[in-house]
């Protein structure tokens, strides 16, 4: 080995190696000047200092152990309060822009998106933990599974959803104390929002708040595929040295979880077998199953699903509950408007999105703690973005192919400019009159914006109402402040303890 070293024509290879970097660097310098012609870029004066630009662990680090903190998000408010709303982080191997700016997030996501896909560190880390779905697809293979899901949740669809809704709400109020004895409200909406899509996309529901059943199995499945989750959330962090945290807990609760929704989906094809009712076309999983016939992909695919439109709707609940017992008048005000507009009736759809203070709650719990805080996309090709680039920030940027965007929902929430005063605080009036537009994103925007947007916000308002008008009081229990969870939906790592007193 040492002999070998000693052969080797050193000053040579130090000359190669400089007309090689001179090369790279040549060209790069001359597809930003091509580009930065064409669309008027300007360089990136907005640099945030990088200690090691070869890997970055500095960023690494500052993810994993802020992260752990719960303050991760609260930071990244920080740095864009100190280098401006968008600005680069690069490394020598790749070039990494950080923007919460409307104009820049309209780009990524709908005006440009065929120059950008997902992130390749989010397809690996995902698939690897969850299997190959709508979250890691790109493409033909994308549009094709968007295809696929979207028509079972068509408005038509939702004719069954009030029943589903009305059932499992009423299983939900049988485990909540009514004398204001503290329960936490998070793990009881997991369990909820379970139950519901599992009835509404599957057929049948996982029944997980019936106090008569054995919850075992489904209490498990739960378990291993939050690991899973969480999993795939610090790995993502972890950037280029991903590949080595090994975790095998994980790694066993990923083949439970696969197993488990394996079982699942033969119930599901026993049952139907037996009731016979194929052309009930109402069920969302047998227009799937029918669309998909490989039984992996099915499964892959009903997970992806599964995942969206549970743990989402869940966080949202629970945050908002958290932010509602923290602000008894908000909660007073949302209980009268709700009684004055449904009273003690069982909603109608269209009754519940009459009650204005109910979407103006609704959508300031999104603005505060967006479910989805923070998110990516790579350029598949050179291409650019409208700002961040200039002394000022204002010019187009110009991005190199490979480079990552990653765009911060969270800390565009709380921009001033376009929410006004107050932006740390929870104020539901703020939405009478307001349009942020591109500036208001929980569920993304463009072409991959949610699929379940209508009936995730439906199911949430009539899930709140029902407790609303049960209960005449909220009040917390936890007098900390709500900190960051992270996972694949985000929510309050102290959960959810509050005290409800019957009306
Ligand atoms: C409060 C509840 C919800 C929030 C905040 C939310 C938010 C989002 C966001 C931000 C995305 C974009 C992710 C990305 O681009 O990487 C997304 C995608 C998606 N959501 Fe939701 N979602 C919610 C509920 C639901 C529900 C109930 C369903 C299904 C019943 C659903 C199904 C989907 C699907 C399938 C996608 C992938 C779309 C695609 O890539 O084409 N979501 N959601
Ligand atoms: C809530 O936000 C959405 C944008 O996602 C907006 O269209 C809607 O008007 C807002 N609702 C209210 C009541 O302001």
């Amino acid at each position: 080995m040492l002999s070998l070293l000693a052969k080797l024509n050193w000053p040579f290879l130090v000359l190669w190696a400089a007309v090689a970097l001179s090369g790279v660097c040549i060209d790069r310098y001359r597809r930003s000047r091509r580009f930065g012609k064409l669309r008027g870029c300007q360089t990136s004066h907005k640099q945030a200092q990088v200690k090691d630009p070869f890997i970055g662990l500095d960023f690494i680090h500052e993810r994993v152990i802020r992260g752990l903190s719960g303050r991760r998000l609260l930071d990244c408010i920080e740095k864009f309060k100190q280098y401006g709303s968008t600005y680069s982080v690069d490394r020598l191997t790749y070039q990494v822009v950080q923007t919460c700016d409307p104009e820049n997030l309209k780009q990524v996501l709908a005006t440009g998106f065929d120059d950008f896909a997902l992130p390749s560190s989010r397809v690996s880390v995902m698939g690897e933990l969850l299997g190959s779905g709508i979250f890691t697809l790109d493409g033909d293979l994308w549009s094709h599974a968007r295809a696929i899901l979207r028509p079972s949740l068509a408005k038509h669809k939702m004719d069954r959803l009030p029943s589903i809704l009305e059932h499992h709400v009423q299983q939900f109020l049988t485990h909540i104390p009514r004398q204001g004895e503290e329960v936490d409200l998070q793990p009881l909406f997991f369990e909820l929002t379970m139950d519901i899509a599992t009835e509404f996309l599957m057929g049948y529901s996982s029944n997980m708040l019936d106090p008569s059943r054995k919850r075992e199995k489904e209490q498990q499945f739960f378990d291993d595929y939050m690991l899973c989750s969480e999993e795939a959330i610090k790995k993502m962090s972890y950037g280029p040295l991903r590949f080595f945290r090994l975790n095998l807990a994980a790694t066993k609760a990923k083949k439970r979880v696969f197993k488990y929704m394996d079982e699942y989906i033969e119930e599901c094809f026993e049952r139907q077998d037996g009731t016979a009712e194929m052309t009930d076309k109402e069920n969302a999983f047998q227009e799937i199953a029918s669309a998909i016939t490989d039984r992996q992909s099915l499964r892959d695919q009903l997970l992806h699903f599964l995942l969206a439109s549970r743990d989402t709707t869940a966080s949202l609940l629970s945050n908002l509950f958290f932010v509602l017992a923290k602000n008894p008048q908000t909660y007073a005000r949302l209980r009268s408007e709700v009684l004055s507009k449904v009273a003690f009736e069982t909603p109608t759809f269209s009754g519940l999105r009459d009650i204005e203070y109910l979407r103006w709650c609704v959508n300031e719990s999104l603005r505060l703690h967006p479910v989805i805080p923070s998110n990516g996309r790579e350029a598949t090709r050179d291409t650019t973005l409208p700002r961040g680039g200039g002394t000022d920030g204002k010019s187009p940027l110009f991005l190199r192919k490979g480079a990552v965007v990653l765009y911060n929902v969270f800390s565009m929430h709380r921009d001033p400019a376009i929410f006004g005063d107050r932006v740390d605080e929870f104020v539901p009036e703020r939405w009478s009159g307001l349009r942020p537009g591109w500036g208001f994103l929980p569920f993304s925007g463009g072409p991959r914006v949610c699929v379940g947007q209508h009936f995730a916000l439906i199911e949430t308002y009539y899930l709140v109402t029902r407790i609303v008008q049960t209960f005449e009081r909220l009040e917390s229990k936890d007098p900390r402040e709500w900190v960051e969870l992270p996972g694949l939906a985000m929510t309050c790592r102290n959960g959810n303890k509050v005290g409800l007193y019957q009306a």
